[in-house]
């Protein structure tokens, strides 16, 4: 951890926005708990996310299970695809990312193999971090927590690494819901679990973590988004795949240049840029990395990494992938289930095809009552079922092996409306942690001279809205202060009430947590004179001061928050 880094996680758990978890029991890697202003803040940074993918985008949220079947992540290929790369110490047994060990020494450690590893530790004498002993092989390490569901073990369940799969598994569901129709967005927060190998930064590789993900899942012959001419000369930082370097160029001309693949994955990398500078990330200190051809996770087909510059380095806080349609042709596979869209067409068409069709003739006799069912179980068959020229159907949990007796493939000419297609899904996927904690370093302003911090938190996002302080406790400069921070509390905007200490100290506290303005009743509010029935209001950011109304306070605080700049008061 850099020394940035230590002083405002140092700051985060004496202001109570983070603590490390458990810390009574010794704490455990990569566990933290959320204190009272860490909460609100959180909950801010959803809010937002929320606003722009629910309000703006019109998307429906979920909250699906976290503890998963095993069918699940069997199917989604997390059991046998999702691992890092891990490596002992021989000597005193530390365990290691291998990966992570080789930064510094190769540009992409992402993308090499155990045996490419090893021959790195090798090359550059790397050892073991701990007691600087020899390292031992690589080898594969799957992150999923595994658990039992039920008491035994006879169901075998695993914490969700992603929140995205309990989307793919209620997408029939959803799909209903959106009355058939493409493209379908569904948004979900909630916790995912992985068991990192060696958490070592903090915020950054937690165990137990938040993520707010977006499934969009569109039509894939019709990968357009209405919204894009609004954002289309809007300017972004990447770095394709194909030259790794950095090139600025407008959504438009990414598209046009095809360096980023179709239209929705470009608007949503730029609404990750919106949502990210909205939140407080340094546009300077923001840029989009697409993941190398062996970089890419299982599912993906192809994916940006929004990159923040934090004292780790360039860190990725979002994925937006183009996960094709790999999760929809996975489960439909395992389950079973039908988990396409009827895309209707313009026009019917006609076309030509093999069909399969039951003789019913022949079924009534021989299957009776059930003959209706079976010939009905028949003809959802395709042709590429007959095996052999044998057909086999289950009707009511019975299996029948037919005969050519029972059924033909025949060529017909129909006039179809429409296809059955599988959709494919574009996902933005955000690291709640991650933002959060980048949120705080961009905002970090520690004057080491004055031995002064301030958090320029943006209002958005800020856990106190308004400091309100009474000059002195006493002479009902008290009641007042109290009345303003009732009027403002109450009416949702967070405010904090402080009235021991000195006027600077209690500036200074709120300087140090983000607060972006404070209010002061002192003795020219009570007193008769020009100032009578007015307190100061101070800007954190330029400490000007100016005097408004009592009365206005709970305006003038909505003003500010709805984006009114404090030089027009
Ligand atoms: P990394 O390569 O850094 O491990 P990842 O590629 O595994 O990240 P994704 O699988 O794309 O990450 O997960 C989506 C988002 O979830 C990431 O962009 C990140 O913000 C967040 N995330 C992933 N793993 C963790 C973790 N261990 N702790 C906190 N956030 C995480
Ligand atoms: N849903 C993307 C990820 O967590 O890997």
């Amino acid at each position: 951890m850099s020394d940035d880094s230590a002083d405002l996680m140092g700051l985060c758990k004496r202001r109570g926005f983070i603590y490390p978890a458990f810390e009574i029991y010794g704490g455990v890697a990569g566990m933290f708990d959320y204190g009272p202003l860490g909460c609100i803040l959180k909950n801010n940074i959803v809010e937002a996310w929320r606003h722009i993918y629910k309000g703006r985008e019109g998307f429906i949220e979920i909250d699906s299970e976290t503890v998963n079947p095993k069918d699940v992540f069997k199917a989604s290929g997390h059991i046998d695809n999702f691992a890092d790369l891990i490596t002992y110490c021989t000597e005193c047994q530390a365990p290691f990312r291998a990966d992570h060990l080789v930064k510094g020494f190769v540009d992409n450690p992402d993308i090499l193999t155990p045996k490419q590893l090893e021959e790195e530790f090798e090359k550059h004498d790397i050892r073991c971090l701990e007691c600087g002993g020899k390292l031992g092989p690589v080898d594969e390490f799957n992150l999923m927590f595994k658990t039992h569901i039920g008491p035994g073990s006879a169901r075998v369940g695993y914490m969700r690494p992603e929140t995205a799969q309990g989307i793919f598994v209620n997408y029939p569901n959803l799909y209903r819901y959106n009355r058939e129709r493409l493209p379908l967005g569904v948004i979900q927060t909630g916790r995912s679990y992985r068991n990192e190998i060696a958490p070592r930064q903090g915020m950054i590789r937690m165990r137990e973590f938040n993520q707010m993900e977006v499934e969009l899942f569109v039509d894939p012959d019709d990968k357009d988004w209405a919204r894009f001419p609004e954002i289309e000369n809007e300017s972004l930082d990447l770095i394709p795949n194909t030259t790794l370097k950095l090139t600025t160029m407008t959504v438009k001309e990414a598209v046009e240049k095809g360096v980023i693949a179709n239209r929705v994955l470009a608007y949503f990398v730029y609404t990750t840029k919106q949502l990210l500078t909205m939140l407080g990330i340094d546009p300077k200190r923001l840029r989009f990395r697409e993941h190398e051809k062996d970089e890419m996770a299982h599912y993906a087909a192809d994916c940006w990494e929004a990159e923040v510059l934090l004292s780790y380095g360039w860190t990725e806080i979002v994925g937006i992938a183009d996960r094709g349609c790999w999760d929809l042709s996975r489960h439909s596979q395992f389950s079973g289930q039908d988990l396409t869209h009827f895309k209707k067409f313009d026009e019917p068409k006609e076309v030509e095809m093999d069909k399969v069709k039951a003789k019913n003739k022949a079924l009534g006799p021989r299957f009776k009552a059930k003959a209706k069912d079976v010939a009905a179980a028949i003809e959802a068959c395709k042709p590429e079922d007959v095996k052999d020229g044998k057909l086999s159907v289950t009707v009511d949990g019975e299996t029948y092996d037919l005969d050519g007796e029972c059924f033909e493939v025949v060529h017909v000419k129909e006039k179809i409306s429409g296809e059955r297609v599988i959709p494919h899904v574009i996902e933005p996927s955000h690291g709640l942690d991650r933002i959060f904690y980048s949120i705080l370093e961009h905002a970090y302003d520690h004057d080491e001279k004055e031995d002064y911090t301030v958090l320029h938190l943006r209002p958005i996002v800020a856990p106190i809205k308004v400091g309100v302080f009474p000059l002195m406790e006493k002479d009902g400069l008290d009641k007042v202060a109290k009345d303003i921070y009732d009027a403002i509390h109450r009416s949702g905007a967070e405010a904090y009430y402080d009235g021991s200490g000195t006027i600077g100290k209690r500036y200074a506290r709120m300087d140090e947590i983000g607060t972006p303005w404070c209010i002061t009743v002192d003795y020219e509010t009570i007193e008769d004179g020009a100032n009578k029935g007015t307190v100061t209001i101070r800007d954190r950011d330029s400490k000007d001061q100016k005097r408004i109304k009592v009365e206005d306070a709970k305006a003038i605080i909505d003003s500010l928050l709805a984006g009114k700049d404090f030089k027009d008061l």
